[in-house]
């Protein structure tokens, strides 16, 4: 069996001042080497983003930009490059997160333009993708989620698999406090992870990984984690807390 290393990643979206960012991230680069068997990162606001990049830069913490225009340069006022984002020191980048579906309009087509700049740029993708509650009503979640995934990565060689992250996020589940039971995740993680290997390739398919998102805590983590294709965790609000996100990263191994 392919061994995935779990990555979770702390969400930060529209929240701390440059000393909150700071702070936090110290606070997690402090416990970083007790944690050697998971990718751990951060996704500070983008005012915040050379300032940790430079606090943490002598340790593992990941740190990705929320967001990024698919365009090198040029008149889009209020955006921020791919080449910027590299430049900043970033190794990973979020695509198409819900609330940036929801409100800014961003589509498969766009978060799959992202995706093959963002990897030619020599950072890391985190494809979020995630059905409505709506669509789950209806029991579209396969269609949405697949259609999701595979607009996303259409053109992309199977030898960038590793380089990819997907994290699956219901947007019913996300900052609502209702997280997916953990069998419920990993029917739709089940699915996608077929899907990954129809579309990449046995071999490649099965390295990606594939976090879940949706209202992720200390007291619900372990049993997403024990899940076979749960392989982390995209954390929005209890990221924004040392303590709380610690003891997500400190899940039990062992449930
Ligand atoms: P939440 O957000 O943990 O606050 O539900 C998750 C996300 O949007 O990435």
């Amino acid at each position: 069996m392919t061994q995935r290393k779990p990555i979770i990643i702390g969400n930060w979206k529209m929240n701390c001042t440059i000393a909150e960012s700071l702070d936090l991230a110290s606070k997690l680069r402090d416990v970083l080497g007790g944690l050697r068997d998971i990718e751990v990162g951060i996704s500070p606001p983008f005012t915040a983003l050379s300032e940790v990049v430079k606090r943490v830069q002598d340790s593992d913490l990941i740190v990705a930009a929320q967001h990024c225009h698919v365009e090198d340069g040029g008149a889009f006022t209020g955006e921020t490059s791919i080449p910027m984002i590299a430049d900043l020191g970033c190794s990973h980048v979020l695509l198409g997160h819900s609330e940036r579906r929801q409100y800014f309009g961003e589509d498969d087509r766009g978060v799959n333009a992202k995706a093959k700049k963002v990897l030619a740029a020599g950072m890391r993708p985190v494809i979020c993708i995630g059905e409505r509650l709506s669509e789950r009503e209806a029991n579209q979640t396969f269609e949405v989620v697949g259609r999701q995934l595979a607009g996303a990565l259409e053109g992309l060689p199977a030898s960038v698999a590793e380089q990819i992250v997907v994290a699956y996020e219901p947007v019913w589940a996300i900052g609502t406090g209702k997280t997916a039971s953990t069998a419920q995740a990993q029917e739709v993680h089940g699915f996608l992870r077929g899907q990954l290997l129809e579309i990449l390739g046995a071999e490649a398919g099965a390295t990606v990984r594939i976090q879940y998102g949706g209202s992720v805590k200390p007291e619900n983590i372990s049993g997403l984690m024990a899940q076979p294709d749960v392989d982390g965790a995209l954390v929005g609000g209890a990221s924004l807390n040392a303590e709380s996100f610690i003891g997500i990263l400190k899940y039990d191994r062992q449930a």
